[in-house]
């Protein structure tokens, strides 16, 4: 078994570390707290929705870290990166009722816009109470589409991105940092 302390060392696939471990848990505490902060007066009906998979560590640490009472939901989706059709399928739906309830929709990456543009219309129409959106990363130069962020991690250049929950081809999705990748053939 290999030691689970250890912080594996980058594979040749992978240019360089982006943003450390440390750096990440800085910022999803002060995430938290702002987050926190802001539905202090939620009275229990907070949602948090994970977009699955590649939020699944952060909503993972996000919501351990929060003080305010919150209940945790997922959906999945299907998009096709390099199509700029907007073409989003939806494969697994949330499971909570969100009438008259606070959604903070929580995702890995902020690319086109497509995914975060057709979740917030899509959750408008459930009769929220209110409609927010947490991305952990930010890649400003591939926008396509205009979306209100309220919370942002961090904001990276356009390159491809691993580890955290993020993957190429389902590998790296469990780094404890976040690399670039090389660009691939
Ligand atoms: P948009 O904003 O274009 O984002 O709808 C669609 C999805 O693309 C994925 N994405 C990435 N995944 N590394 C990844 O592992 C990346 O660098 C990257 N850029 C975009 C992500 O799942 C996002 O939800
Ligand atoms: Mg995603």
């Amino acid at each position: 078994m290999k030691d689970s302390l250890a912080i594996p060392a980058l594979t040749e696939d992978l240019a360089r570390v982006l943003i450390d471990a440390d750096t990440i848990n800085r910022r999803v505490d002060e995430l938290a707290r702002q987050i926190s902060a802001d539905y202090k007066d939620s009275e229990g009906k907070l949602i948090l929705v994970g977009v699955l998979k590649g939020s699944f560590i952060f909503i993972a640490d996000l919501a351990r870290r929060l003080n305010v009472e919150h209940v945790v939901d997922f959906i999945a989706l299907s998009s096709y990166r390099g199509d700029h059709s907007g073409n989003v399928r939806l494969l697994m739906d949330t499971r909570e009722n969100m009438e008259d309830k606070h959604v903070l929709i929580v995702e890995d990456i902020l690319d086109s816009g497509n995914t975060l543009d057709y979740l917030i219309r899509n959750f408008k129409t459930r009769n929220p109470k209110s409609v927010r959106t947490a991305v952990l990363l930010d890649k400003p130069d591939r926008h396509i589409v205009p979306v209100d962020i309220d919370y942002i991690g961090f904001t990276i250049p356009d390159v491809w991105v691993v580890g955290y929950g993020l993957d190429y081809n389902e590998k790296h999705r469990t780094l404890p940092y976040i690399a670039e990748m090389y660009p691939q053939a």
